[in-house]
């Protein structure tokens, strides 16, 4: 699409020339020069400017230092929430500045010439922020020492010449950048002072030049995910300082230089993910590595016994090479090991015993390799353990007890081995397990009922087992758990009505197995489920009613004993052979059964269907039908005690024109539209056709814990003893009083003693995940998620800038991003919102809260959250769009979400365009594209690197999709095209 003027485009090029050349224009004032520089900063979110005040010497101002003299030397506002431009004309006017930090803020904009005035600099951070266009000459900087540019948002050509002569530089960093391909810069050759090159990511392509060696003083050389190919050069062996080596993601091939052994005082290397080959014999006198990454090359050969003797080795990882041979059996048994992954191997022999000796081990991979034996005992104390991975490999005999119950563990996967024995009942203390994968072993036994406990389990794998009994009635209690898979055992008994419970699963696979019964009709409020597989089972009865509300896109049910007809929704989502091998059942649309009986056209009804079914079936149906009557029975119990409680008080956040009475009884089961884990929703169509939504939270009582969904045996469905509500109460703080077209609008609140409504504006096109990730997704091409990406964008920076106090609302997510009748989406369910309280320094709270997939990492070390992880779920959301995917899927690999899927994408093809979804046309993918990357950054793992919401607002709208009649602006030039 360039346009050529040859070519018949039309081609307009106007360029502007901005030359205000003012000789006298020269602020001699110091205070002036930094009021100048803080208008420019005067929308960032930071108290830093609050001592910056006419009363205060500017030697006293927060971020300022000056000399013996009075003389400002320094200004260091790293990591100060600092929002805005910078402005080198005044600033360089300042003679005596000598280091300017302004490193992890949001400032944007582009860098003027006149940086290069300010001559007495010999430290510049200006490192994680946002700005655009090309870095500017600095070769006048010559008593530079320090300059980190990383992360900083400059593209095009970097002005490498300029570095020549700056000699005195020990710390050079500009990584992570957009910067043109380049050849590596021989400029950087003669700095022989370097003690410090970062230049990862930062488009160079070639060899490493073997007088890399002239850079005696270096300590630390990172020159990962770039285009480096050829051999590591022998140069490198020179480099007797050197601490740290990284040369990860690039395309180096051979083997190690002879003589890479000399760098002793090596601590971390790194060379993964490249195309290296032959034996790492040359690394055994490196005895001070504390990380040795080889992972993702074709190394092979065995791994050297001097490996074991590494006192000061943490992290170990190998995984994806050729290795064979086995383990030292003293690895890791040293200070403070915490990480093996040799995955992916030919290793044989026995797992090493002793890597949690000093009880620092954390994650024990060791997948698909071709190891023997047991899983040592020596692990089952090892309290520090977080990921056992350990599949496909040849393992025997019986897990050691206590493995079950490791109260950090996070995931266990044996799966594909040969181990025996009991999943131990101890299993209910593994509180943060979130998967347990142990399928296609010899496991046998019952499934303790004390895996109920472990409430963070999201996926359940024990398929091709021989486990037998019944499914724990209580597995009900496990609310995150999405996926759900025993096929290919023996259980047996009726499958328990409160896996219906499960309010997350979406996926079900109980195939396989001797279970009887009916199908449970609570599966039916499984709102989320994808896939049911009860295939090959004993089921009996009819297929309940409910499960028409289910938007499946795999539904077997073939080779069972079920009658009647098939309720006509499955059937549009069911294949051939989805109902075979059920002679009981009939179907209008056939599907593998026989066709129903006319008579019994248009009937709907079990009862109806029972007359020309089975006289067998006839028994079980009218089970399940007064099964089905109680369930209605209590909803009628439930409506009519809401109806029996009078003492409604309704508080008012919008002009209304409805009274509660109106609100309270259209609380009926034929108007519910969803359950949720904090009550049901309810449309209400009002006399003057407005529609509202309704959300019905009950009080939890003091004496019941959980939560259970599961219809109580008594008629009191509403508890009784009055307590506080901390979703609700959340709600209507941070709602009532906000008003933003993309916040969904809260227009009143009505409680009485044990129950509270909350009265919204109707959303009829439900929820942006519904749109996404169900067949709904076809309506939705490139430009209605664009709209729908600005529009929450704003609602978000609305909370976050735009009220009286930033909220928080911990809980985005695309479920929670609700649309209009015109698509346009408003943020919805604010139950776990936090208002930041100003009389508070810190702008962070403490509770954990958010949803698995959508949560930010420095929830895992911090337990504190901020505005960042807002945009971190964002970003997640963003990615939701562009790709189609949902943010946690297991093609995304071992322990990846689509955070990690697409960062690595983008450091391996370097274009993120592959990951756009197929359902988005071929001409909006680059547009799509375009999002992705600023998605990546919102979700850049530490919190400062991510840009604040007004950012985000103002990224997405520069990437605006455009139709090719349009007219590009691309800062000063314009093209018009026909
Ligand atoms: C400025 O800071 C110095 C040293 O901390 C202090 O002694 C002085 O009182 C401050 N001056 C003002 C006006 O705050
Ligand atoms: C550098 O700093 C010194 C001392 O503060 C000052 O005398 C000199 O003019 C400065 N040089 C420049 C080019 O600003
Ligand atoms: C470089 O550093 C040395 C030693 O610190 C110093 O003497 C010299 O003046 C510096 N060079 C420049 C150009 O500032």
């Amino acid at each position: 699409m360039s346009p050529e003027p040859n070519s018949g485009h039309f081609l307009i090029l106007t360029i502007i020339f901005l030359t205000i050349i003012n000789p006298s224009y020269s602020l001699t004032n110091t205070r002036e020069i930094l009021n100048k520089f803080k208008t420019n900063l005067a929308n960032s979110n930071t108290q830093v400017f609050t001592t910056w005040n006419a009363n205060n010497p500017i030697c006293n101002f927060t971020g300022i230092v000056c000399n013996e003299e009075s003389f400002v030397k320094e200004i260091a506002l790293s990591e100060q929430k600092l929002e805005g431009t910078l402005d080198f004309e005044s600033i360089c006017d300042i003679e005596s500045l000598e280091k300017i930090s302004l490193g992890a803020n949001s400032l944007h904009g582009t860098i003027s010439s006149h940086l290069s005035k300010c001559s007495n600099l010999t430290h510049l951070d200006l490192g994680m922020n946002l700005f655009e266009g090309e870095f500017v000459e600095i070769s006048s900087l010559r008593k530079l020492e320090f300059l980190n540019l990383n992360m900083s948002g400059f593209s095009g050509r970097f002005p490498w010449k300029s570095l020549e002569k700056l000699t005195n530089l020990t710390y050079l960093s500009l990584g992570d950048n957009l910067f043109e391909k380049t050849s590596f810069p021989l400029e950087i050759l003669n700095l022989y002072k370097l003690e410090i090159l970062y230049l990862t990511n930062s488009s160079i392509e070639g060899t490493i030049p073997n007088e890399i060696k002239n850079l005696v003083s270096l300590q630390r050389l990172e020159l990962s995910d770039n285009f480096l190919m050829g051999e590591i050069p022998d140069g490198i062996t020179k480099l007797a300082s050197l601490q740290i080596l990284e040369l990860y993601d690039n395309r180096i091939s051979g083997v190690f230089p002879l003589g890479f052994g000399q760098l002793v005082m090596l601590k971390y290397l790194d060379v993964s993910n490249n195309s290296l080959e032959g034996d790492v014999h040359e690394l055994r006198t490196l005895t001070n590595l504390e990380s040795l990454q080889l992972f993702e090359n074709k190394f092979s050969g065995d791994i050297p016994v001097e490996f074991g003797e590494f006192k000061f080795l943490k992290e170990f990882s190998i995984y994806k090479n050729k290795f064979t041979g086995e383990l030292p059996a003293k690895i890791g048994s040293w200070a403070d090991f915490e990480f093996i992954d040799v995955s992916e191997n030919m290793l044989t022999g026995l797992i090493p015993p002793d890597m949690c000796k000093n009880g620092k081990f954390l994650t024990f991979l060791m997948l698909q390799n071709n190891f023997t034996g047991g899983l040592p005992q020596t692990y089952a104390n090892c309290s520090s353990l977080k990921r056992l991975r350990i599949s496909k490999n040849s393992l025997s005999g019986r897990v050691p007890d206590g493995i079950w119950s490791l109260p950090d563990l996070e995931m266990i996967d044996l799966a594909m081995n040969q181990f025996e024995g009991q999943v131990g009942h101890n299993i209910g203390e593994a509180k943060f397990l979130a998967q347990l994968f142990i399928s296609n072993n010899r496991f046998s036994g019952e499934l303790p009922e004390e895996i109920s406990k472990v409430s963070s389990l999201v996926e359940i794998e024990l398929m091709y087992n021989q486990f037998s009994g019944e499914i724990p009635v209580k597995i009900g209690d496990l609310k995150k758990l999405t996926s759900f898979h025993i096929e290919g055992n023996f259980f047996s008994s009726n499958i328990p009505e409160s896996i219906g419970s499960c309010v997350s699963l979406s996926d079900i696979n109980l195939a396989g197995n001797m279970f009887t019964g009916n199908i449970p009709a609570s599966f039916g409020s499984l709102r989320v489920l994808n896939s049911l597989n009860m295939s090959n089972n004993k089921l009996s009865g009819v297929i309940p009613d409910s499960l028409s509300s289910l938007k499946l896109s795999l539904i077997d049910l073939s080779n069972n004993m079920l009658i009647g007809r098939v309720p006509e929704s499955l059937l549009a989502e069911a294949d051939d052979g989805s109902f075979s091998g059920n002679p009981g059942l009939c179907a209008d649309g056939s599907r593998g059964t026989r066709r129903c009986s006319p008579v019994s056209r248009g009937s709907g009804s079990g009862l109806g269907v029972a007359k020309y079914c089975f006289i067998a079936g006839a028994l079980v149906l009218v089970l399940s039908v007064s099964c089905f009557f109680l369930i209605r029975m209590r909803y009628k119990d439930r409506e009519n005690l809401i109806n029996r409680n009078f003492s409604w008080h309704m508080k008012q956040f919008h002009i209304i024109t409805f009274s509660e009475g109106e609100i309270v009884q259209a609380l009926k089961q034929e108007n519910l539209i969803g359950k949720g884990g904090s009550g049901n929703v309810y449309k209400v169509e009002l006399g003057c056709g407005k529609k509202l939504a309704v959300k019905h939270m009950l009080k939890p009582t003091i004496d019941s814990a959980s939560d259970q969904k599961s219809y109580p045996s008594s008629a009191t469905i509403l508890p009784k003893r009055k307590s506080r509500c901390p979703e609700y109460d959340a709600e209507v703080a941070t709602l009532s009083s906000i008003r933003h077209v993309n916040v969904v609008k809260l227009y009143c609140s009505i409680t009485s003693e044990d129950s509270n409504l909350l009265v919204y504006e109707y959303m009829p096109n439900g929820s942006l995940w519904d749109r996404l990730h169900t067949y709904q997704k076809i309506e939705m091409d490139w430009n209605v998620r664009y709209e729908i990406a600005v529009g929450a964008a704003k609602g978000l920076e609305y909370l976050h800038h735009g009220c009286e106090r930033p909220v928080i609302h911990r809980d985005v997510k695309s479920s929670n991003i609700l649309l209009d009748e015109e698509m346009k989406p408003k943020i919805a369910d604010f139950g776990l919102a936090k208002i930041v309280q100003t009389n508070k320094v810190m702008d962070s709270t403490h509770l954990i809260a958010g949803t698995y997939g959508y949560i930010a990492p420095e929830y895992g070390y911090t337990q504190k959250v901020t505005e960042k992880s807002d945009i971190y779920s964002f970003g997640v959301v963003l990615m939701e769009l562009v790709t189609g995917k949902k943010p946690v899927q297991p093609e995304f690999g071992e322990n990846k979400d689509i955070v990690s899927w697409v960062h690595d994408e983008m450091k391996s093809k370097g274009t993120v365009i592959g990951l756009v979804d197929s359902y988005i046309s071929d001409e909006s993918k680059e547009d799509a594209a375009k999002v992705l990357t600023i998605a990546i950054r919102c979700t850049m793992r530490f919190p400062a690197q991510r840009p604040s919401m007004r950012m985000v607002v103002h990224l997405l709208e520069q990437v605006e999709p455009h139709s090719p009649f349009d007219i590009v602006i691309d800062n000063d030039i314009q093209i018009v095209k026909d």
